[in-house]
């Protein structure tokens, strides 16, 4: 093991320089940025919690996405097998294949949100959305209800039809598309949100740093917002870096990324925040921000449909760029282990992720809500597997396999000499700590 050939052992499609970097950057915006960091900052108290975000993403998020980006090109594999090929060793294997494990359950519930995305953009557009008198109802209805089964499989649909085409032709001429339009219909997005009277102070808010307001829960939710925005412990970025060449610089891919998350992040709190403050609505209230609150300012605002339609539209975007990545995860290791074709594989994944999806999105209401299971319905059950207990696992197996494990690490990640002790240092003695103190914490291991 160790410094394989350049040759792809996976295949011979590989991303170039510029739609690995789209592609990365697609994988790590997504909802996590637009819909969940908003309102987890809203609850953590705004400006003081962006503070630790940063440091979380620069401190831990960053090394780690370094290290999942060299062992993916390093071992030239899926995530499951580029571990394999690095040391030779199935228990390593096996820690990748929980990272594979991961981004198939978060994309059981992942196609759910996407499908509301979709809904709300269709329905934006159209006005339908504005008839309903009580949006939170409605968006309670809306989730409990069949309807949104068949928005999921739209979504899985376009995952679908872009993972077909593989990895130059499909994810990379995607991303290389959606990405830019992205990035303008945020701008434009925020120029509006700007203009608003209640600007000023909703950029305050999300700016001004209130550290009475930190407490270690909110340090634990930004180190596992850092983690899960990035993509990481989801084999999604082992995956993307087996298909880029020796040439590509993997440090500057991970400054593009995490900088880009950042950027995104910022911006979908400067559009989200202001409206907040404009229309009265609460900042503070949980994950129902986005689809049952902002609504109402929409449909306040002049030509609010327009607008509420291209911000619905920027979160299915965000999402499909994601979908997208957990979808290939997957993918690539059925391809690699049972040599199933690529259409194949991705039409039979794509199918069970559909089977699994529908109960799922029945749970969000009274459909199948009452089922539970340690007081979880399946949906908030298939998340708090995937994000508290197999992705930190599988994001300490990185840290832990780079820092300690492979010796050509530091090689294959590019740094120069120097940066290349400190991000081992990092990844030896601190990365792990802190993700271990999040998977504790999360499990109830740890109180604080
Ligand atoms: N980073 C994505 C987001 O912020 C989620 C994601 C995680 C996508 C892991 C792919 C892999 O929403």
């Amino acid at each position: 093991a160790g410094q394989s050939s350049d040759s792809p052992s996976n295949s011979g499609d590989q991303f170039s320089s510029i739609g690995f970097i789209a592609s990365a950057i697609g994988s790590a915006i997504g909802l996590g940025n637009l819909w969940k960091f908003p309102y987890i900052a809203g609850k953590h108290g705004g400006g003081a919690f962006l503070i630790v975000f940063v440091i979380c993403l620069i401190f831990v998020g960053m090394p780690i996405l370094l290290a999942e980006l060299s062992i993916g090109r390093g071992g030239r594999g899926n995530a499951s097998t580029s571990y394999l090929k690095l040391s030779g060793s199935k228990l390593w294997a096996r820690s990748g294949f929980l990272s594979i494990f991961a981004s198939f359950l978060i994309m059981c519930f992942y196609s759910v949100v996407a499908g509301w995305t979709l809904y709300y953009t269709f329905t934006s557009f159209t006005g339908s959305l504005y008839e309903s008198t009580n949006f939170s109802e409605h968006f309670s209805q809306f989730t409990g209800s069949y309807g949104p089964i068949i928005w999921q499989l739209i979504a899985l649909l376009i995952c679908l039809a872009i993972i077909m085409r593989g990895v130059s032709s499909g994810i990379e001429r995607f991303n290389k598309i959606l990405i830019p339009l992205l990035a303008i219909v945020l701008v434009i997005l925020m120029v509006r949100s700007l203009m608003l009277p209640g600007a000023l102070e909703g950029a305050e808010f999300f700016f001004k740093p209130d550290f009475s307001k930190i407490t270690g829960e909110s340090v634990l939710d930004a180190l596992g917002q850092a983690f899960f925005s990035l993509s990481l412990g989801m084999g999604a970025m082992i995956t993307f870096g087996s298909y880029v060449n020796k040439k590509q610089s993997l440090t500057a891919a991970t400054l593009a990324v995490s900088g880009g998350n950042i950027l995104y992040a910022l911006i979908a709190g400067l559009i989200i925040f202001p409206v907040t403050f404009t229309y009265g609505i609460e900042a503070g209230q949980g994950p129902g921000l986005v689809f049952a609150a902002l609504p109402a300012a929409f449909e306040a605002m002049p030509f609010g449909s327009i607008f509420g339609g291209l911000f619905f539209g920027l979160l299915a975007m965000a999402a499909l760029t994601s979908a997208v990545s957990l979808l290939e995860v997957n993918v690539a290791y059925a391809i690699s282990k049972w040599k199933w074709s690529r259409a194949r594989a991705t039409y039979l994944i794509t199918f069970i992720i559909f089977l699994i999806s529908i109960p799922t999105s029945l749970s969000m209401g009274g459909i199948l809500g009452d089922y539970k299971l340690w007081g979880y319905n399946l949906f908030d059950l298939i998340d708090y597997v995937a994000s508290n207990i197999l992705l930190p696992i599988s994001g300490l197996a990185s840290t832990l396999f780079a820092g300690y494990v492979w010796k050509y690490a530091a090689e294959e990640s590019g740094l120069t000499p120097l940066w290349q002790r400190g991000w081992i240092f990092l990844l030896r003695y601190i990365t792990p700590i802190l993700v271990a103190f999040v998977f504790l914490y999360s499990v109830g291991l740890l109180n604080i």
